[in-house]
């Protein structure tokens, strides 16, 4: 049994692997119906229970249908019916519970550390479905979408950041890590990438090259990555941060400076940080990025039993 919680703790030849199996799955089931399962069921008479903290429309969707598609069954728990929290039960005895009836937990929450804690006292393996620091499973899913539609290695790629240092572009620098990819970002001075990830990035004898312009930014990129500026565990001035990143909006004009066959993506939901046409225009694959979750999401979990062929 592994965790899945952060990319940067996952070693590369894992997460080529996951990739993969994911390919491999996605190919044998052009015929299959949304809930047909896989034909080997490899998770068959599995229970996965998923709890989120905060709201999530793609990943509790995406997440149901892979585990189904595995042979498996899940219930999603809320936070605020549990004895944890409100009721007074503790980390641990809930741990031990999920454990006793679950195979697998997933956990969407604004605690990177109840994560952490929760991974100590249960049995069964943790995946984290987004946290302050991290979305491992969006960002894993966003790089086979990336080779998927390239058709080639994302470490031949030019890759671009344009918007907030938040938990996808956290993810996605951990994979600029593990893949070997060219990561570009651009952002507003004051809100460029935590220490913590830039020294991660260093000890990994890796370079990210940020810019506080976007044109220069995204220059020559073959992908432009975008997310919401101000994200669900953000706390303060929504306002004034809209309004720090108002020179940082993906336009058609921005998106003009890309390579020619460039794309653009974006986890969802979106707000005011891309323009409509570019969004819905012939560069956005923003849809294949979500549907691509189910698929990659399944060899995560597969990887995380232990069962990864
Ligand atoms: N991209 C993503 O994780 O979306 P949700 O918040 O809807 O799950
Ligand atoms: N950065 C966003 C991602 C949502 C999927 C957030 O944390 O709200």
């Amino acid at each position: 049994m592994r965790n899945f919680i952060n990319l940067k703790d996952i070693p590369a030849k894992d997460l080529r692997k996951i990739l993969n199996d994911a390919k491999k799955r996605k190919n044998n089931r052009k015929a299959f119906s949304t809930l047909d399962t896989d034909k080997d069921q490899p998770l068959k008479g599995k229970l996965i229970i998923q709890m989120y903290e905060k709201q999530s429309s793609r990943t509790r969707l995406s997440f149901y249908i892979a585990i189904n598609q595995l042979g498996a069954n899940s219930i999603t728990v809320k936070a605020s019916e549990l004895h944890l929290g409100k009721g007074g039960e503790s980390l641990a005895d809930t741990a031990k519970i999920l454990s006793t009836y679950g195979d697998g937990f997933l956990l969407r929450t604004d605690s990177d550390k109840k994560i952490e804690d929760f991974s100590k006292h249960l049995k069964i393996p943790i995946v984290n479905l987004l946290s302050p620091n991290s979305h491992p499973c969006q960002v894993l899913s966003d790089v086979f979408t990336v080779e998927e539609i390239k058709k080639k290695s994302i470490s031949k790629l030019n890759i671009c950041w344009i918007g907030d240092c938040n938990n996808v572009l956290n993810s996605l620098i951990a994979a600029s890590v593990k893949f070997k990819f060219n990561l570009n970002i651009g952002c507003p001075k004051n809100y460029i990438p935590p220490k913590f990830v830039m020294d991660w990035v260093k000890k990994n004898k890796r370079k990210i090259n940020i810019f506080n312009n976007p044109q220069k930014a995204a220059k020559d990129a073959d992908v432009i990555f975008s997310d919401k500026v101000f994200s669900l565990n953000d706390k303060g001035d929504k306002a004034k941060k809209i309004k720090d990143f108002k020179n940082y909006r993906i336009n058609s004009k921005l998106m003009k400076v890309t390579r020619p066959n460039s794309i653009f993506l974006h986890c969802l939901p979106r707000g005011n940080e891309v323009s409509e046409d570019v969004f819905l225009g012939k560069k956005s694959k923003v849809w294949q990025q979500a549907l691509n979750r189910v698929h990659v999401q399944k060899s995560i979990l597969l990887y995380s039993f232990g069962k990864l062929r």
